[in-house]
């Protein structure tokens, strides 16, 4: 395994990911964390990331010192590479010579990490974002790359194993970025890059058995990949010990409420409590308008009936969560003040504390696409781990105005089309996230020969990567007209159809 000590870089996640798919564990720490714990870890290399800072600065972060007194070999990026070079006893300028973006560096020497991709006097491509710059190396480093804003572009202690990159290799643009980590990992640090699903997932029913022992768990199931992985991972550990609340506000897709049940309950027979509460839901929002408001209500209302519920099967000693690895990473914050809340989004997991239960998060060393993964592993049907991410509240947030169990029902028979046509077309994987949004706006349309005063139907397909920024899906324009057509045509209560293309930012992915 290897540590990754973070000084707040926008891409340091990405730096685990490029490990992770090459097969090698790593997690990311903090550039905080204290001796003892890294040695507890026992990593076989360390990899400091790059940041926002200036090592020229008083104050700027450094590595603990120890990671250069452990023996193990350390591979800095950008502000890792100067903290490593000006903790050694190199020196770093701020530079004149800035560069962001796509550069070339000539290649002047070999190392260990370039080793099979990088000859001698060849010129490659990378990617450099950054401001200052190391002017003297420590002793016992040689240059490898140099580009012409960074006479040490690469450098390397063959002795020590200790290498420096001012690049960044775990962005996609630097092309052999992904080959020089591996490289570090596999050909200096001895990993074998055989960290599978299959391992994890021995790892981690191991685990579950340890931490739970004979208690009793419950586990609120939403319908989504990560609580549906958890709960067939969980039930795999402890069989009957586990119980899935599965709260049903009513606003689920068409269909989706049966599927969970009958997934959960009959093909992995685990026990499941079903509540059908979409009448308490719709009563409560009845009137409700805001946005936020309409959140409030489900989230307060989803807790509610959850304690009930799991008061009725009388408690437990756990409460399992489908918390992810980019949930827990303890962030370190370019700018250190808090964000602004865009929308106070519901999880299941925000359980009040008086619950009293400890956590179970068996994902919690997990990426998303990991999580997908896993759940092939354990047997669990495409339907559900490929399936678009959903909002907990459900089609409340896609019912701008009004949330009644009318236009619900409209709209999910809009959106049944759209994903219809959608997986018809073979786009579905391609796509993030598609949906219908029903507006509160009427509009006139003739059909036959008589008038028509219906709702307006927008469509909703994005790309993304993480739900943080997302683009317009670009359907060509026979597929947007068809199913335009066939929506107008087959559900009453609207007449026309527009399509949303507004990237985020500046819009968000949701209406609401
Ligand atoms: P926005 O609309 O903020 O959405 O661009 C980003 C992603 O988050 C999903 N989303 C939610 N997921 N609870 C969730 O679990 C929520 O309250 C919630 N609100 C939005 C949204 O579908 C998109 O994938």
């Amino acid at each position: 395994r290897i540590l990754i000590l973070d000084f707040g870089s926008q891409v340091t996640q990405l730096i685990a990911r490029r490990l992770r798919e090459a097969g090698v564990y790593c997690e990311i720490w903090p550039f905080t964390a204290d001796e003892a714990r890294i040695r507890d870890f026992n990593p076989r290399g360390i990899i400091l990331s790059g940041g926002p800072a200036s090592v020229t600065e008083g104050e700027s972060p450094r590595a603990p010192q120890a990671v250069f007194e452990m023996g193990l070999p350390v591979m800095g990026i950008c502000y890792g590479q100067q903290a490593m070079a000006h903790q050694l006893g190199g020196q770093v300028e701020s530079g004149h010579h800035r560069e962001f973006g796509r550069a070339f560096i000539e290649v002047t020497a070999e190392c260990a990490i370039t080793q099979g991709l990088w000859a001698k006097g060849s010129r490659e491509q990378v990617w450099m974002s950054h401001g200052d710059r190391i002017t003297r190396l420590p002793e016992g480093f040689r240059v490898v790359a140099a580009s012409e804003g960074a006479p040490f572009a690469l450098i390397a202690d063959d002795r020590r194993h200790f290498y420096g990159t001012m690049f960044h290799p775990e962005v996609v643009h630097t092309p052999h970025g992904a080959a020089l980590l591996k490289n570090f990992t596999n050909l200096v640090c001895g990993c074998h890059g055989d960290w599978t699903m299959g391992a994890f997932r021995a790892e981690a029913i191991a685990r579950i058995r340890a931490q739970v022992g004979e208690g009793r768990v419950i586990c609120g199931l939403s319908g989504g990949v990560d609580s549906s992985v958890a709960a067939v991972l969980l039930h795999e550990a402890i069989g009957d010990q586990l119980t899935c609340i599965y709260v049903d506000h009513g606003l689920m897709r068409a269909g989706e409420s049966e599927q969970v049940v009958s997934t959960f309950r009959d093909r992995f027979n685990i026990k499941l409590v079903h509540r059908d509460a979409s009448d308490l839901f719709l009563a409560q929002l009845a009137g409700v308008t805001d946005p936020e408001g309409k959140r409030k209500i489900i989230g307060r209302l989803f807790i509610e009936v959850f304690e009930e519920e799991q008061q009725k099967i009388g408690g437990a000693d756990f409460l399992a969560q489908g918390t992810l690895y980019p949930d827990v990473i303890e962030s370190v914050s370019a700018t250190g003040g808090p964000s602004v809340t865009i929308k106070s989004h519901h999880n299941v997991g925000g359980l009040p504390a008086h619950m009293r239960m400890k956590l179970v998060e068996p994902l919690r060393e997990l990426f998303k696409d990991e999580v997908r993964a896993l759940g092939r592993e354990l047997g669990m049907p495409e339907a559900i781990i490929g399936r678009h991410p959903f909002p907990g509240p459900g089609l409340a947030i896609r019912i701008p105005g009004e949330v009644t169990r009318e236009r619900a029902d409209i709209l999910r028979q809009a959106d049944t089309i759209f994903l219809e046509e959608i997986r018809l077309a073979g786009l579905y994987d391609a796509i993030w996230q598609a949906f219908t949004v029903l507006l509160p706006v009427k509009s006139v349309g003739v059909m036959g020969d008589g008038r028509t005063y219906e709702s307006v139907c927008a469509l909703r397909a994005v790309t993304s990567t993480d739900g943080m920024t997302a683009d317009v899906y670009p359907f060509d324009m026979g597929f947007l007209t068809r199913v335009a057509s066939r929506i107008v045509n087959e559900v009453r209560g609207i007449n026309r159809v527009t399509y949303d293309i507004t990237s985020k930012p500046p819009g968000t992915i949701e209406w609401e």
